[in-house]
């Protein structure tokens, strides 16, 4: 097996339609705006800057990632599933940079010249193959399609039903994905963020990527808009700073492409740092927490260097697409 190699099974095209058709039920529809089916609760979406270092290791050279390159950028940042700050979550962090020359691989409904980045505040994602993907799809989902749309009984007895079937059949899958969303936070801006999901930089090679936020630790949140109030009290007194960079592949076998529950770093994978991702001193204004609400993030909205590898991205492309056309179609009726 290559560096970077991915396994496509067969039947794979049949399966992410199933997974398309599963996932829009999450949706919210109720109200006035069509809200994301996961990542609904967004803490802000902060202006930033990307400042890719001016000498890189030999090779890195790739895409985005030119010596002294800079872009101004966007920064959501989201609970997973939570809309209580203090309960335990995953929270995301996606980073759409602009302005970025070249063709993306799959426009994201902006202007064609942003390149997304999207990461949750922890190493690895909870689904080790397709099938189990599947599992979680069947079990997991109606207990999150319950939000945003209404509790009827046959809504709740399909949610009982499903985590019931979670524990019983697939108890290290329930482990893991209870370990992907059972932390506390105080502020988003002292987390370290990853994309769990493998990425080529240039030809040959694949890497994950991780932001190491610089900001002041702060104790767990201690009411449901604590992050809210922490990012924008922390913003509106300096700058903060994101050390952003990739965890490469040395070894296919130990850093797989197809099983994101492997921790490259912890299988000996070395973190190169890239660029810093400075969020200026700023204040937060309605027309961001609109924008927040509209803007759409998508891992295949990406330069051909940065090709989204794995099934769980192949899965995204369909999936991301078809939520936020969903949404949106709902924000405008
Ligand atoms: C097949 C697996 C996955 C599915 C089905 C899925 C599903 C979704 C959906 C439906 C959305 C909302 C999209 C929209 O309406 O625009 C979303 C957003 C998000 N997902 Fe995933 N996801 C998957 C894997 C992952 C992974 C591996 C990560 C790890 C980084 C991740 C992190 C996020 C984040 C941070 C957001 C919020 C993006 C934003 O701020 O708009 N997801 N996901």
């Amino acid at each position: 097996m290559r560096l970077g190699e991915e396994r496509i099974e067969p039947g794979e095209a049949e399966a992410i339609a199933a997974l398309v058709k599963s996932n829009l039920p999450t949706v919210w529809t109720e109200g006035e705006t069509g809200k994301r089916g996961q990542h609904a609760k967004h803490h802000g979406l902060v202006e930033g800057e990307f400042l890719v270092h001016e000498h890189l290791p030999e090779g890195f050279a790739q895409g985005i990632f030119q010596p002294g390159a800079r872009y101004a950028c966007l920064v959501r940042f989201s609970n997973g599933s939570r809309g209580d700050d203090r309960e335990a979550d995953a929270r995301g962090m996606a980073i759409k940079l602009l302005e970025v020359p070249g063709d993306k691989l799959m426009p994201g409904g902006g202007d064609g010249r942003e390149q997304d980045f999207i990461l949750v505040d922890f190493p690895t994602y909870f689904t080790a193959t397709r099938d189990q993907y599947a599992a979680f799809n069947r079990y997991a989902l109606p207990v999150l399609a319950l939000r945003g749309n209404g509790v009827s009984p046959a809504r709740l007895l399909r949610a009982a039903w499903g985590a019931v079937m979670l524990l019983a059949r697939h108890r290290d899958l329930s482990r893991r994905a209870r370990r992907f969303a059972g932390r506390h936070a105080g502020s988003v801006l002292g987390l370290t963020f990853h994309s769990t999901t493998p990425y080529l930089l240039g030809d040959g090679r694949a890497v994950k990527y991780k932001a190491i936020g610089r900001g002041p630790d702060r104790p767990p949140a201690d009411h449901p808009g604590a992050l809210r109030e922490a990012l924008w009290a922390e913003l509106g007194k300096e700058p903060v700073r994101f050390d952003f960079g990739v965890v490469v592949q040395t070894d296919p076998l130990a850093h797989p492409v197809e099983d994101p529950t492997v921790e490259w770093e912890a299988a000996g994978a070395d973190f190169v740092e890239l660029a810093a991702l400075v969020l200026p001193q700023q204040e937060n204004t309605p027309d961001k927490d609109a924008r927040a609400e509209t803007l759409n993030f998508l891992p295949w909205n990406s330069l051909a260097e940065h090709r989204p590898l794995g099934f769980i991205n192949r899965a995204r492309r369909e999936v991301y697409r078809a939520m936020s056309r969903l949404r949106h179609r709902k924000t405008r009726t």
